[in-house]
């Protein structure tokens, strides 16, 4: 029988003949040693994304290593784009960020969130006029489920008038998009009204 001081012997012996490089051997170490990745969904309608959508998203990667985007599938509330055109503009803008996932969901927040592997909701506050809708969202959130915290995160001074419903709105009306939103979803409102005039 080998005492543990031989097993070592032995083990660090087939190192060095490369039976496992030490490279593969750091990485594994690496692995077992990271702190776990700080995770928070930020949910939402999305009817599209907003340059303000994108703010708080940039924000919240600045104290977050994950973003999950978590896009509502509500048939009560009729939305303009189809769940997937919404994650797909989602998708579109941050292609290049492995530390955003964005997915549909439906149901409660907080067991999306809790099946998620995330306790953190982000939700932006705009002006004093969110405040009592999301106060009652979260604290609703927080009976549910008292492990789920919500973080308020106020966007950019400039985006503190935006909301998917006024973009909308100056697109029917004709009104410039410019830094409203990004590229990609003025495309795709045209796209959508040139679709809707021609039905
Ligand atoms: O962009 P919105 O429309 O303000 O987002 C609202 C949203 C999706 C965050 C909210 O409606 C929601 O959390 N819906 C999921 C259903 C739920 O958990 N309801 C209880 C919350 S108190």
């Amino acid at each position: 029988m080998r005492s543990n001081q031989e097993k070592l012997q032995v083990y660090f012996e087939l190192t060095k003949q490369n039976f496992f490089d030490s490279s593969s051997l750091t990485k594994m170490s690496e692995r077992i040693h990271a702190p776990a990745k700080k995770r928070a969904v930020y949910p939402g309608s999305f009817d599209p994304i907003t340059s303000g959508h994108v703010d708080i998203i940039q924000r919240g990667l600045k104290i977050f290593d994950e973003i999950l985007v978590a896009v509502v599938e509500n048939p009560k509330k009729k939305s303009l784009f189809t769940t997937k055109e919404r994650m797909n503009m989602i998708q579109d803008f941050f292609v290049d960020h492995k530390d955003i996932e964005v997915k549909a969901f439906d149901g409660l927040l907080v067991e999306f969130a809790k099946n998620n592997n995330a306790n953190i909701v982000i939700r932006g506050l705009r002006a004093i006029s969110d405040f009592e809708y999301e106060f009652q969202m979260a604290l609703m959130n927080r009976k549910l489920d008292p492990e789920i915290e919500t973080l308020f995160m106020m966007p950019n001074l400039s985006y503190s008038f935006l909301s998917s419903k006024l973009v909308k709105e100056i697109f029917m009306l004709g009104g410039g998009l410019t830094d409203l939103v990004p590229g990609q979803v003025e495309k795709k409102l045209r796209e959508k009204f040139r679709k809707s005039t021609q039905a």
